[in-house]
């Protein structure tokens, strides 16, 4: 059995009423400014070593978590406007305010990126933690003039809800699809997001859906059991019925979908795949020990522990 006895416990305690809202009260990295800066300055890194824009209007963010931070540094490398569309409403204006002013700090002072050694568990890696070059000192001194600042500072107190709002900050938690208009936005990024969301395909489509033609996606997504299974890829091995119990009801439990499954969903929502770093990892089981739902699962799929995907969309 590779379902950890405590897991099970767990997760079978969420199905009793009033007890699951003692999971995932928490989200994460994003109560620290440097983890919102390390975080936005790998997606942007990246795009810029793909050839892909670094400079955006329109930012969206799925799932940003206990703050606003990613979001935020985007804005403040130049970006127009941000918007945020969480699950759940876990950021409040206090704590981005504060994250806001940090990140302030960290950009005006050209804070090279926080690397693996303080953030072991962040993905993806870069080559080189210094401040990147294409964040000029003109593009920095026009995103940080003290009446941008301003407003910005004004709108994180008060965001509004849609992009219709015209505010530079928006945040909308829980979400539905239509909530952004289509072709309204040039980026739209996640972190350790979409291994959680329950419909991915409607997901991908309503992302593409709000891109611009040429817009990108930027999505760091986990394929690990997240401390579920004793193996990092167990979940694959567990049928549906014991998953169900182990998962149980708590927010943050995978969807198990591998790899390949965003590769495709992407390409299905006309988007063509640029980059495509993948962590790979030992397979922690056989191929025999696989769940008959997850027998399709490549090689491939099997030894890769988490992804940072990038696309453009086509039309
Ligand atoms: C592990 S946290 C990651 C938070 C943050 N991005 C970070 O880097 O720390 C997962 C986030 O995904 C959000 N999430 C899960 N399903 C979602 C969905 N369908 N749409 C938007 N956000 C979702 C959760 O509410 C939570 O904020």
């Amino acid at each position: 059995m590779t379902i950890k006895p405590r897991s099970l416990l767990i997760g079978a305690a969420t199905y009793i009423p009033g007890l699951r809202n003692f999971t995932g009260r928490k989200t994460g990295g994003t109560v620290s400014a440097r983890y919102c800066y390390t975080v936005w300055l790998r997606h942007l890194c990246m795009l810029h070593r793909h050839d892909l824009p670094t400079r955006f209007e329109t930012v969206a963010e799925l799932g940003p978590g206990d703050s606003l931070g990613a979001g935020l540094a985007a804005l403040l490398s130049g970006a127009e406007r941000y918007v945020a569309l969480d699950a759940v409403r876990y950021a409040d204006s206090a704590r981005n305010l504060q994250i806001l002013e940090e990140l302030i700090a960290l950009f005006r002072t050209r804070t090279p990126i926080p690397d693996q050694v303080e953030f072991p568990l962040v993905q993806p890696p870069l080559s080189s933690y210094a401040f990147p070059d294409f964040l000029t000192s003109a593009r920095l001194d026009a995103a940080l003039s003290s009446a941008r600042l301003d407003l910005i500072r004004a709108a994180v107190a008060d965001p509004g809800t849609s992009l219709g709002d015209g505010r530079s900050v928006c945040y909308n938690a829980p979400w539905t699809v239509g909530m952004i208009g289509d072709a309204a936005v040039d980026l739209v990024f996640s972190q350790g997001v979409l291994q959680f969301v329950r419909d991915l395909p409607g997901t991908y489509t309503g992302m593409a859906g709000w891109l611009k033609s040429g817009g990108i996606m930027s999505h760091e997504i986990a394929f690990q059991s997240i401390g579920i299974s004793t193996e990092w890829n167990g979940h694959w091995a567990c049928s549906d019925a014991l998953w169900k119990l182990a998962a149980g009801r708590r927010r943050h439990a995978s969807n198990r979908e591998p790899h390949s499954t965003h590769i495709a969903l992407l390409k299905k929502a006309g988007c063509q795949v640029v980059t495509d770093e993948r962590a790979v990892r030992r397979s922690g089981i056989s191929r025999a020990q696989l769940a008959p739902r997850f027998r399709h699962l490549t090689d491939e799929d099997l030894m890769t522990s988490s992804a940072l995907i990038q696309a453009v969309k086509l039309t």
